[in-house]
């Protein structure tokens, strides 16, 4: 079986922890491909040349999770053959046997827009730096001033810029428990599955 979940939203919404659930609940492969682009930033030197010899071992780095790699990784984000050099791979990957999950930024609406799920999920700016600032501790203002610069350069880059897919469905965590926003998404993929298999 070939079914593809598309999470995609602004940094610390929650895509994360949705994803790993719902890749678990179904028995699905999960990329985090926003680690491509932490892992591209990390080793240096030219991001396209870096992108194109990308190793698992890059993807073990330690120091990817920090605010510092996560600004680094949508600074060359915005670079269209380092995103060309990462598609085929999350393409292959999406469209692999058995099922899979990815969140990112632009998978519904480029990687894989032939998705069956498509999932938007946000936050209000103040909610996901909060998050982000209980994960990694800091100056929580600072933290704040950094997602939403994040936010802006990733929705006003000129190549695959975060949007909506128009036919995503929208998940806003803002007042929604992890495990609220798990059973959310999760209902919306067994629905769909179910509309595939009697298709
Ligand atoms: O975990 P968080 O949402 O904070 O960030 P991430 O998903 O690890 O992504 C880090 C950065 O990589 C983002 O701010 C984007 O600039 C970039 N990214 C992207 O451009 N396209 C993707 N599919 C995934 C990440």
């Amino acid at each position: 079986m070939i079914f593809t979940v598309a999470i995609d939203g602004p940094a610390a919404a929650g895509k994360g922890t949705i994803s790993r659930a719902v890749a678990a609940h179904f028995g699905f492969a999960h990329l985090d491909t926003g680690l491509l682009y932490r892992a591209v930033a990390a080793r240096g030197g030219d991001p396209v040349a870096a992108a194109q010899a990308l190793s698992p071992e890059d993807l073990a780095r330690p120091g990817l999770r920090s605010l510092e790699a996560g600004a680094a990784a949508s600074r060359v984000a915005a670079i269209p053959a380092v995103r060309a050099a990462l598609a085929r791979f999350q393409r292959r990957f999406a469209r692999a046997e058995g099922g899979a999950v990815l969140d990112g930024r632009d998978i519904g609406t480029v990687i894989c827009p032939e998705a069956e799920v498509k999932l938007y999920v946000t936050a209000t700016p103040e909610v996901r730096a909060r998050r982000r600032w209980l994960e990694l501790g800091g100056d929580e203002a600072q933290v704040l001033a950094e997602v939403m610069a994040r936010d802006a350069r990733d929705m006003g880059r000129a190549t695959s810029p975060l949007r909506k897919a128009t036919d995503a469905e929208v998940i806003d965590t803002s007042d929604l428990s992890a495990e609220a926003a798990v059973a959310r998404a999760i209902g919306i993929v067994r629905d769909s599955l179910a509309k595939s298999r009697i298709a």
